[in-house]
């Protein structure tokens, strides 16, 4: 009837009918970003947010299909519709948040500083870098880039287009010291003991979120009930051991 034919939204206009006909979710992530996302070295995916879209695409009952893209273009994939969520330790920015919907954050992480061990005892925070003399690496389009823009902004910047690039600066002399998100950070100091000194005291606050496209408050409130459900029952917890306390 008429009333039919005017309304505008109705239960199929969801993302998860897209998931449940095709039998599988893909999911957009950036690999190389410690502990979130790797490749191992028999070409798998894993990490903490493998590991969740594994569990919850089990508990779907559908596939996991990986989308591993690189970070510049992973919100236009996701609007591309090259995947259908995009878990990938994405802070939650207003920025992002005008282009597409974010579940409830996941982690709360913040930006803290490699440095190199000559400056010990030179550089005790993110305000002693923040002078010409100084330069900082960091990974393009990611929120180590717009905190270095904001608060280092004296400092010279060095852009890469993935962490390990960037962080290498540092081990080899180019770049003075590193800024990233806390768990990398943590990791790969403990990795390359020596090369690094890593400034733990994180001077960002930045919630992660797992990102959808706008519109679709069905697969936002299926996120969300599923993130707490994993949360109050442990699984969340055995997931977080198993990648941040080792
Ligand atoms: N949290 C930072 C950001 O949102 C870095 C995330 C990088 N993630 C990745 N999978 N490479 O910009």
């Amino acid at each position: 009837g008429a009333s039919a034919a005017f309304s505008t939204a109705s239960a199929s206009d969801s993302v998860l009918n897209n998931i449940l006909d095709r039998g599988a979710m893909k999911v957009c992530f950036d690999a190389g970003y410690m502990p979130f996302e790797m490749k191992a070295k028999n070409g798998d995916f894993i990490g903490f947010d493998i590991d969740l879209a594994k569990m919850m695409t089990k508990d779907m009952g559908v596939e996991f299909t990986p989308v591993n893209t690189a970070w510049d273009g992973i919100i236009p994939a996701l609007l591309t519709d090259k995947c259908d969520v995009i878990m990938g330790g994405m802070t939650i920015t207003p920025q992002r948040n005008l282009k597409v919907n974010f579940a409830d954050p996941y982690v709360v992480i913040g930006q803290t500083i490699l440095l190199n061990p000559k400056l010990e005892g030179k550089v005790n925070s993110y305000k002693d870098l923040n002078n010409g003399n100084y330069t900082v690496a960091t990974k393009l389009g990611t929120t180590g880039e717009a905190a270095v823009k904001r608060l280092i902004g004296k400092a010279n910047i060095s852009l890469f287009e993935t962490q390990a690039d960037a962080v290498l600066e540092v081990a080899n002399g180019k770049a003075d010291a590193f800024v990233y998100d806390l768990p990398f950070n943590a990791l790969y100091s403990s990795q390359n003991k020596g090369q690094v000194s890593h400034i733990e005291t994180p001077f960002t606050y930045e919630p992660l979120g797992w990102a959808i496209r706008k519109n679709d408050p069905d697969f936002l409130n299926f996120l969300n009930n599923y993130l707490r459900q994993i949360k109050g029952d442990g699984r969340y917890e055995r997931v977080y051991n198993k990648w941040f306390k080792s």
